[in-house]
């Protein structure tokens, strides 16, 4: 204890010294400062944390972390009355105006889908870009250009095949769609496959395959494998715009395409 009385005279010392120099002023001598106060204010100080002792243990509360990991949107596969409907033109008719969700306040347009409504084969993409928000169409922009290519590549033309996406409007500065956006265009969705009525839907992306799969799985796992959905042939495959900063995936996309093009011919 002698020892650190001793040591703090000592600093207090420098302290006076430094201040004197600086000044140029001399500074009375400082009272002597009382051992046992000292001691009292060591006594209290906490120990410092030793590197050998294990860290406690945190554990935040439940909610304290936000939720990192994506779950997939519930689906509910009956739609509402109001989607009891049997043609695209009264689910767009429908859903006019709509503000299910917070995107309403953003969009320029509510991209519903294109194509053919009596198509085989439907492909759900995930939701509208600016050029899709703009033009009011699904798959317009430099994605849609591949998709285009893509379905060329299998004898397909663009307008003989049903469009859409899971969200029908844009999220803004193209994230990904949330939870509530994703529920609140599910009645949508799903009055679409049952005015279509595909032999196949092709499911491009995590969010389109997920959203009807309601697997937890991502694309990389689900894609390349038909899966039944209500009686209708699913296949999920990679989302042209994945494939856009992903080239390397295109081989496996390829696979995808042939095995879907055998399907639809046989
Ligand atoms: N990406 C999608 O998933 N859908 C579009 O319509 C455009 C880009």
């Amino acid at each position: 204890m002698l020892d650190i009385h001793h040591e703090y005279i000592q600093l207090l010392r420098l302290i006076k010294k430094y201040i004197e120099q600086e000044t140029g002023e001399r500074l009375p001598l400082p009272k002597r400062v009382a051992a046992p106060m000292i001691a009292h204010s060591i006594k209290k100080t906490p120990p410092l944390p030793s590197y050998r002792q294990p860290l406690p243990e945190i554990t935040p509360a439940k909610d304290a972390i936000p939720q990192m990991v994506k779950q997939p949107a519930a689906v509910t596969d009956n739609p509402p009355k109001d989607f009891d409907i049997d043609t695209i033109e009264k689910i767009e008719e429908s859903i006019q105006g709509c503000t299910k969700c917070h995107l309403a306040q953003y969009r320029n347009n509510i991209v519903l889908g294109t194509g053919n409504p009596d198509a085989q084969l439907m492909i759900i993409g995930e939701a509208p870009g600016e050029k899709e928000d703009m033009q009011g169409e699904p798959f317009v922009g430099d994605a849609g250009q591949l998709l285009t290519k893509m379905l060329a590549a299998i004898h397909i033309k663009r307008e003989d095949v049903y469009i859409t996406n899971v969200v029908k409007c844009r999220p803004q500065g193209n994230r990904n769609p949330n939870h509530d956006e994703i529920e609140a265009c599910n009645s949508c969705l799903i009055a679409q496959i049952r005015v279509v009525k595909p032999k196949i839907i092709l499911c491009m992306g995590n969010f389109a395959a997920k959203t009807l799969l309601k697997k937890t799985e991502g694309i990389s796992t689900l894609r390349g494998k038909f899966f039944d959905y209500h009686g209708i042939k699913l296949l999920p495959t990679y989302h042209p715009a994945a494939l856009l900063y992903h080239p390397a995936w295109k081989r496996d996309a390829w696979v995808d395409m042939q095995l879907l093009q055998k399907e639809l011919e046989g």
